[in-house]
């Protein structure tokens, strides 16, 4: 996309419309706890957690999330109360099914109960299939890595779908399909710590199989009425505008084409058109990357169309040409980071701030997916928690994270005003949750939760500037 947006103008949009809703992203691996109990499975985070808990900031596992399961009347309380009136959460997989992939009736109980509180506190429930959580046991048998494990993803969603198919309106299959693949295959980052770029594409064209194998089956079955006839399916993705210098040379341009193909392009052409990118596919060939296709392959990729988006954005891509063609074990690079001179950082969390990414992406939806209708399924700001500064009467001051959502909202309303059809926003980590590696390194809440108080919620100041703009669309 076009570098920019114009913030001159930007500070004179302040309204949303007036159906646009506002809301709350969390995962049921970051928030639920209870992480084996109820027969809930082992997935790969409560692994990592048992055999490195060093591997985690200030060795903080898994295992708690933020209490949620013991205290999610209270939050949805809290959400209601703030003017919310949507929020997104994730079924786990290692909870929902058993080991010989039937359901867990005391996994399934929770969801119902949790989706019947939800309901009842006036709020509708996005529920998605799968945050990063792969169940362990699936992961020795291979993982993504293995077409075993997408038929056993596939079969999982039919029985989610057949399970809540009466209560939940709004359904993902996936939280950012290719955040897993870089980060545990590519950059070595999260358990297995593997780092190969062409195992990681071929972890991505897998997930994008079970994706499409979801989708066929959810219209199947809401055919069959078996799940309600206004329910829509989505996927959700963490997209990056991508940018490179202002005078790029063709390598440079090149960066940007192979580095947004992969991330942004890939799921936008699947969801739309059911196929994959062909000049990507072709080049990853060219550069000796040969997805693992399989005859028929086509004809799965072509069911997986959604209903409706979600975009994650926290920070655009800065890329230029790499440096070298492969890395230190031979692999493909594609780009190397790009440093631009006026970039500002949140320091916390070493992720750039560019609001305006948040307009150029509205418009290149508008502009080159006409038809398809979004949402921000996250944004935020996540800030040491040393780091917060507390009032006289001890609450948390966080000014600059209401600066932050006020300045992604002001792009948003302008892309929205020049014709994107972006519907909604949810912040993400509404309240302070566990976050990967970083577990509660960085907090993203308006409500802040006291590991030493039993997680014990606290709004911020922040939180009453999310209610007056949740409640009057006025972004004040
Ligand atoms: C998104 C994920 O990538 O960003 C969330 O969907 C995650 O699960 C969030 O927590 C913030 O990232 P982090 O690493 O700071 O927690």
């Amino acid at each position: 996309p076009k570098q920019g947006g114009d913030p001159e103008a930007a500070a004179h949009r302040y309204v949303l419309p007036e159906d646009f809703f506002f809301g709350a992203a969390m995962s049921g691996p970051q928030t639920e706890g209870a992480w084996c109990v109820g027969g809930k499975l082992e997935n790969l985070w409560d692994t990592w957690s048992n055999e490195d808990l060093g591997a985690f900031y200030n060795r903080v596992g898994s295992y708690a999330g933020n209490d949620f399961m013991a205290r999610y009347r209270e939050d949805l309380a809290l959400m209601a109360s703030l003017g919310l009136t949507t929020w997104r959460t994730s079924i786990q997989w290692s909870r929902l099914l058993t080991l010989d992939g039937s359901i867990n009736p005391e996994g399934a109980a929770w969801y119902h109960e949790l989706f019947r509180a939800s309901h009842e506190a006036g709020l509708e429930c996005f529920v998605n299939l799968y945050h990063f959580d792969m169940p362990t046991y699936l992961f020795r048998r291979g993982g993504w890595e293995s077409r075993e494990v997408v038929e056993a993803y596939a079969h999982y969603a039919e029985l989610a779908f057949r399970e809540f198919g009466d209560e939940v309106l709004h359904w993902f299959t996936f939280n950012e399909p290719t955040v897993e693949p870089e980060m545990r295959y590519q950059e070595g980052v999260w358990y297995p710590k593997l780092r190969d770029f062409g195992r990681a594409r071929g972890v991505q064209y897998h997930i994008s199989l079970a994706h499409s194998l979801a989708v066929r089956t959810f219209r199947r079955l809401q055919q069959a009425g078996e799940i309600r006839s206004d329910a829509k399916i989505g996927l959700i993705n963490a997209f990056n505008p991508t940018y490179t210098k202002d005078d790029p040379s063709e390598a440079d341009l090149e960066a940007v084409r192979m580095v947004g193909g992969i991330n942004n392009r890939w799921w936008l052409d699947l969801v739309t058109a059911g196929k994959l990118p062909a000049d990507v596919v072709k080049t990853l060939e060219d550069r000796g990357v040969c997805l693992p296709t399989r005859p028929g392959d086509e004809e799965i990729l072509a069911e997986g169309v959604v209903d409706w988006l979600g975009c994650n954005y926290y920070q655009p891509r800065r890329v230029q040409a790499p440096q070298a063609a492969t890395d230190e074990r031979g692999h493909l690079r594609l780009s190397d980071d790009y440093h631009w001179p006026q970039a500002r950082i949140n320091k916390s969390r070493g992720w750039e701030i560019y609001p305006e990414g948040l307009y150029d992406f509205g418009l290149y939806i508008r502009d080159n997916y006409p038809g398809l209708t979004w949402f921000v399924s996250e944004n935020g700001m996540g800030v040491m928690h040393e780091e917060s500064n507390r009032d006289a009467e001890g609450v948390i001051a966080d000014s600059y994270r209401i600066e932050f959502v006020r300045d992604h909202l002001v792009c948003l309303a302008r892309a929205i005003e020049e014709g994107s059809p972006c519907l909604g926003y949810h912040y993400w980590g509404l309240i302070d949750n566990w976050s990967w590696a970083n577990a509660y390194k960085n907090r993203y809440g308006f409500v802040e939760v006291d590991l030493g108080a039993s997680y014990e919620r606290r709004p911020k100041r922040s939180a009453a500037w999310l209610a007056e703009v949740a409640q009057t669309h006025r972004i004040v």
